[in-house]
């Protein structure tokens, strides 16, 4: 938790509300790799398309996470290298993966990326010898939270007023599991 404190505030604020629509994009084979500064342009305007509800992290939050020794961070690319999906995780002094930002481009959602990257930050947890992942979640995204349950995550507590906008959030945790990690 004192991990996310240090970053939860640098977070933009939200971008205007407008209705997109979104075309699959047309299939292609995914791969992941570990996430770098070199990534850093094309993650930032990814990022912005994932999250509209103020949850940005700014250029300044990324180039943290992609620079710390304890940051374990992974994207998923399409054929042709664009940057399709993205995971952020630090590694606390309690021995937890403390999984801090996830998101999949809104044209390739639905198609087990972001179940991917989990399973693949396992493999990395279990790897490292660490025994358990956590996280939080707004209790409004219940998308997010279908992905956690079918990864294995389960609520541990709400935390109250939690996001900088007021709103409640979960805290969710899961054990590291090696059959889970292997599949992955
Ligand atoms: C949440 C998010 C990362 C999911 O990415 P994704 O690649 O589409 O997820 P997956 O395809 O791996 O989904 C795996 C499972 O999660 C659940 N799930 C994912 N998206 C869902 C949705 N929109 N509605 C309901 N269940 C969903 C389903 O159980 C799904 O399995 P299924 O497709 O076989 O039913 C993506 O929607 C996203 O980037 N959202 C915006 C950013 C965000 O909210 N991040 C989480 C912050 S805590």
């Amino acid at each position: 938790m004192a991990v996310l404190e240090v970053i939860r505030n640098f977070f933009v604020p939200s971008a205007s509300r407008e209705i997109t629509v979104i075309i699959p994009a047309p299939p292609t084979s995914y791969s992941v790799h570990p996430l770098t500064e070199k990534d850093l342009d094309e993650l930032l305007r990814l990022n912005f398309r994932c999250f509209k509800d103020g949850e940005n992290y700014t250029k300044k939050t990324f180039t943290y996470l992609l620079t710390q020794p304890n940051a374990l961070c992974y994207k998923t690319i399409t054929a042709n290298n664009r940057i399709a999906g993205f995971l952020c995780v630090l590694v606390g002094e309690n021995g937890t993966g403390h999984i801090t930002t996830i998101g999949v481009a809104p044209e390739h959602r639905r198609r087990g990326l972001a179940e991917r990257l989990l399973g693949h930050l396992d493999q990395a947890l279990y790897d490292r010898g660490i025994s358990s992942a956590v996280l939080e979640v707004r209790v409004t995204n219940t998308s997010a939270q279908n992905l956690y349950r079918a990864c294995g995550f389960t609520v541990l507590q709400r935390l109250p007023a939690y996001y900088n906008d007021g709103e409640d959030g979960f805290m969710m945790v899961k054990p590291v599991n090696f059959s889970q990690a292997e599949a992955a």
